[in-house]
């Protein structure tokens, strides 16, 4: 086999960089129909990874055999402060004919990142590609978070305890249940460094937005008390779920709590179902929602309701 020739990642390699995304994005689509046909063509994907390269200090590598593409990686920092010193490869930031390629590619593209100080790394898979993902994992990578789909019309559990819309008389108790995902997710072993905003600030959110048509928001009761809430809206609400990781015509499950008493007993299951009942009843063809992985209690729940994984989020953090 002619040898491996990696070069800084440039804006000569865009077209052949392009084709490539677009052919790894058809073989993800035979594994998760549910994603969007749109990066399937050559020019999409083009234009997606122009948008990443145009980001400010993105960077990458290129890999060769006998001059001919086979592979790249190009990343580029978030500004918040949320993920450290960090560099992301977002859902257009890579594709190889051969998945052992990714390393060698991050090794060249890895360095510049060291160097500049960015020392946590953050990077979106395709989550059917498991020799992919095991490339990654033989760099030091493990996985932080998922990105999953479900069809919106299918089945739901049909029991359950009570939910219903949320309405103004609500609002005191959404916006206590806003702070229980910040809590838990703060905790072991999730230890997310989101940011905890307070009950007040969530009480004078809640007062303007309960009546905004584009979020349908729910509560579910135990013994007449409302124990838990779930929101949901469209996609292109979500700023997480972008490019190639955002389906056409999608639901997005933005939002589940449930007070710690009551965990466990079905009443986040019942949400669930609720805001995918309400994404068919709306016209979406699929729900798209997000956790993390170390969640104990979401990443159990949403694949119990028939969520399946479109991306992995792996992360390491350099130098220990
Ligand atoms: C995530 C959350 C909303 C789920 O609500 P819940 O009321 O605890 O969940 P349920 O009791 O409805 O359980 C949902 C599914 O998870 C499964 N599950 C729950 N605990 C489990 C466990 N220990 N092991 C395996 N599966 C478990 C249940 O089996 C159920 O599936 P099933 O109905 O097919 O059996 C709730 O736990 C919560 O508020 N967590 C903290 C905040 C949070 O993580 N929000 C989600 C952010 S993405």
């Amino acid at each position: 086999m002619p040898r491996l020739e990696i070069r800084p990642f440039g804006t000569e390699h865009l077209a052949a960089c392009g084709a490539l995304l677009a052919d790894r994005h058809r073989r993800h689509r035979a594994a998760q129909p549910l994603l969007s046909p749109r990066f399937a063509d050559v020019d999409a994907a083009v234009a997606e990874l122009t948008a990443v390269f145009g980001t400010a200090d993105a960077s990458g590598a290129v890999a060769f055999r006998a001059d001919v593409p086979v592979g790249f990686v190009l990343g580029a920092p978030k500004p918040s402060p949320v993920w450290g010193p960090n560099v992301w490869v977002e859902a257009a930031g890579q594709a190889v004919t051969d998945a052992e390629v990714a390393r060698d590619l991050y090794a060249a593209a890895a360095a510049r990142w060291v160097d500049e100080g960015r020392t946590a790394h953050y990077v979106l898979v395709p989550a059917h590609d498991t020799e992919l993902a095991h490339a990654w994992f033989r760099l030091g990578f493990g996985q932080q978070h998922a990105h999953a789909i479900r069809r919106a019309s299918g089945p739901t559990p049909t029991t359950g305890p009570p939910v219903r819309r949320a309405t103004r008389a609500d609002v005191p108790v959404l916006a206590r249940l806003d702070v229980e995902l910040p809590l838990h997710q703060g905790r072991s072993p999730t230890f997310s460094a989101g940011r905890l905003g307070s009950v007040e600030e969530s009480l004078a959110e809640w007062a303007e937005d309960i009546d905004n048509p584009d979020y349908a928001t729910f509560v579910v009761e135990r013994d007449g008390e409302v124990v838990g809430s779930a929101v949901g809206c469209a996609i292109e609400k979500s700023g997480s779920h972008l490019g190639l990781a955002r389906p056409e015509n999608a639901g997005f499950l933005a939002f589940a709590a449930v007070f710690p008493p009551a965990r466990g007993t079905g009443a986040g299951r019942a949400l669930g179902a609720a805001v995918v009942d309400w994404a068919a009843d709306s016209g979406f063809d699929s729900v798209v929602t997000d956790w993390r992985v170390t969640n104990l209690l979401s990443s159990r729940a949403w694949p119990a309701l028939g969520f399946t994984e479109t991306f992995l989020r792996l992360h390491r953090l350099v130098g220990y």
